[in-house]
């Protein structure tokens, strides 16, 4: 009997040892990992792994994750699509694209000769659509004259710069990084009378889009869950369901609310439940001249769908944990939510298009239209492309349904 109870205590202690063993391995996975830059409130970005693996593994290929990057070498995607490495101002000046061995470089050939040369440092976008580039000169940052876009597969002026001479002095503001990153350190200094120029630490830049950025700081969050790992109810974390629709949309607002605004403070700090008012100047609001670039946020809101429906957010129909194709048929599935034959609010063109109408909501009522913030000139022409987006004001668009009216009627004649 008593060698019974020895067994059994040597055994039980034993489980306890591997269970305590397998917990502290588990916080240590925690703890071993360096303290985030952001300060105690935040855990380091990696910890999330431990607990959410699928979605931190899902995460890791969005647009969101790779929003900005520090450019390795010259390892650059942009590069090897580019179609020519050559872009031509007029029949005197060009910028060429170099690659060399410490970097690629944006070079500027006035006449044969070389005025200007920088290197590719940091990207910004994680090239759906577009990509521009900074270089640093100490501890400015600065953006290089051509940026990539991809409708053209190739360089061309960035946007907003002279068409016509060759601009290596854009700063790149932090308010860049405020919504294509996660953190950046920064000093002003004084360069003139009346001017400052922003000063980054450059270790502590945080590249990309992270988990915290969007649920706010979660410190507690992982220390409660390592020390508790039975308790399956999520402490210490603002739910997404417990705040009203306003709060869910300002989630995303705060970066896809307009990039023409003024901040008051940085963003960086922002936490879901916040008010965006004490970010943004007091113009946060309705705005009719709303650009499709960047603003999102107030053209759903000046939709019918929205206003007159209590529920519709971002999140009916973005999942911003996976990479999202390009799928208009399928974001046109999600119209069929609230819009159906049998509930009589389906579109009225329903009986004259027929079968045609399926997957394509999208193309007649959040067609793309041009930006008025963006265009960009391409190589030895004048005048600028369109950057075209896709409007959120959910709406009756009578040309761009002539447009697809027409190009059905093709379709079903060539059938
Ligand atoms: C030690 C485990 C653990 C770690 C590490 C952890 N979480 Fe969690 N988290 C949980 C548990 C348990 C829940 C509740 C169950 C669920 O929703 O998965 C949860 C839920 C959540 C929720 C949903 C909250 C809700 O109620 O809607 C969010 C958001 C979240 N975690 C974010 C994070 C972020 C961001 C990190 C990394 C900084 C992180 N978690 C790290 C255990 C963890
Ligand atoms: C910290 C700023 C920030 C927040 C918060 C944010 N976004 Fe974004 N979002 C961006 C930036 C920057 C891009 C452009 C990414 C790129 O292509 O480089 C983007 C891109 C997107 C895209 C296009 C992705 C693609 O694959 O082309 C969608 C959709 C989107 N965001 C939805 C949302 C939704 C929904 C929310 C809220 C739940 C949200 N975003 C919150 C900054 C943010
Ligand atoms: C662009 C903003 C954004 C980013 C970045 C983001 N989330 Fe979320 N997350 C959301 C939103 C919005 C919801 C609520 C979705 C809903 O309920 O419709 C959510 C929900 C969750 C939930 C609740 C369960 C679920 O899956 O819906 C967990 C857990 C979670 N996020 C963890 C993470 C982790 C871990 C990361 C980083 C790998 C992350 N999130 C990155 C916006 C974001
Ligand atoms: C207020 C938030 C905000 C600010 C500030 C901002 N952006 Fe963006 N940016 C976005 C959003 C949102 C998108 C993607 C969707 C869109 O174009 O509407 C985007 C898209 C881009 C893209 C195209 C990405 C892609 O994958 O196609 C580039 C490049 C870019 N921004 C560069 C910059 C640079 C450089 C700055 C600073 C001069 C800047 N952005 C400032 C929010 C912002
Ligand atoms: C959450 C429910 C919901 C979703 C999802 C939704 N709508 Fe709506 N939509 C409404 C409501 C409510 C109205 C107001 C009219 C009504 O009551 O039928 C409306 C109105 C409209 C109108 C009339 C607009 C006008 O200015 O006269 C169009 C067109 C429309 N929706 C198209 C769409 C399309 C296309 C989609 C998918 C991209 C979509 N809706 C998704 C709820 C929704
Ligand atoms: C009724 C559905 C619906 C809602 C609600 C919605 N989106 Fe979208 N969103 C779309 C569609 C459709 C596209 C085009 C997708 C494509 O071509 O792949 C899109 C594309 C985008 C893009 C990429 C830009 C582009 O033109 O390709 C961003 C960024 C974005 N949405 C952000 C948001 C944000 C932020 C919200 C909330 C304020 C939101 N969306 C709400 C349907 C919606
Ligand atoms: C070829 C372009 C086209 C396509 C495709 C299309 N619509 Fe429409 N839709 C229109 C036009 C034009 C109107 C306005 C017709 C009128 O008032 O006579 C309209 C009206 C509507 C309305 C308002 C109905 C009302 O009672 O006033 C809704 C809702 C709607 N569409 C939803 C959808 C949905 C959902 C789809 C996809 C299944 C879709 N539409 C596809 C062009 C289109």
């Amino acid at each position: 009997m008593k060698g019974n109870i020895r067994i059994l205590i040597v055994l039980s202690s034993g489980i306890l040892f591997a269970i305590a063993m397998f917990f502290s391995e588990c916080r240590d996975k925690g703890k071993n990992l360096e303290p985030d830059k952001r300060g105690s409130a935040y855990a380091n970005p990696q910890t999330c792994i431990s607990c959410h693996k699928d979605t931190y593994n899902s995460y890791t290929h969005t647009a969101h994750f790779h929003t900005s990057s520090a450019i390795d070498g010259n390892k650059l995607q942009a590069e090897s699509m580019a179609n020519t490495h050559i872009f031509i101002f007029n029949d005197k000046l060009k910028i060429t694209i170099d690659k060399r061995k410490d970097g690629i470089y944006q070079t500027a050939i006035f006449e044969g000769k070389q005025i200007r040369s920088e290197r590719f440092d940091i990207a910004f976008g994680a090239n759906e659509k577009a990509q521009t580039y900074g270089y640093w000169k100490g501890n400015r940052l600065y953006e290089l004259p051509l940026s990539f876009f991809k409708i053209i597969n190739n360089w061309a002026n960035s946007p907003g710069f002279p068409p016509d001479l060759v601009y290596y002095d854009r700063a790149i503001v932090s308010h860049c990084f405020e919504c294509h990153g996660s953190y950046l350190e920064k000093t002003f200094v004084q360069t003139g009378p009346i001017k400052v120029a922003e000063e980054y630490d450059k270790k502590s830049i945080m590249y990309g889009i992270d988990c915290q950025r969007c649920h706010g700081p979660a410190a507690n969050h992982v220390q409660y869950h390592f020390d508790n790992p039975t308790d399956k109810k999520a402490k210490y974390i603002t739910t997404y369901n417990s705040l009203n629709r306003q709060l869910k949309v300002n989630m995303c607002a705060v970066c896809h609310g307009g990039n023409d605004l003024k901040t008051e403070k940085s963003t960086f700090g922002y936490k879901p439940g916040d008010n965006l008012a004490s970010f943004y100047d007091p113009d946060f609001g309705f705005n009719a001249s709303a650009d499709v670039h960047g603003n999102q946020a107030k053209l759903l809101a000046m939709s019918k769908c929205y206003l007159n429906s209590p529920s519709l957010t971002c999140t009916t129909c973005h999942n911003v944990h996976e990479q999202e194709k390009s799928d208009p048929v399928l974001l046109s599935q999600k119209c069929l939510d609230c819009h159906k034959e049998q509930t009589h609010n389906f579109c009225k063109m329903g009986p004259q298009l027929g079968n045609a109408i399926t997957g394509k909501c999208i193309d007649c009522h959040m067609p793309t239209l041009p930006s008025k913030l963006i265009s960009f000139k391409m190589s030895a022409m004048k005048g600028a492309s369109q950057y075209l987006l896709h409007t959120h004001r959910i709406a009756i668009y009578p040309e761009q349904t002539n447009q697809i009216l027409s190009l059905i009627k093709n379709a079903q004649h060539s059938n």
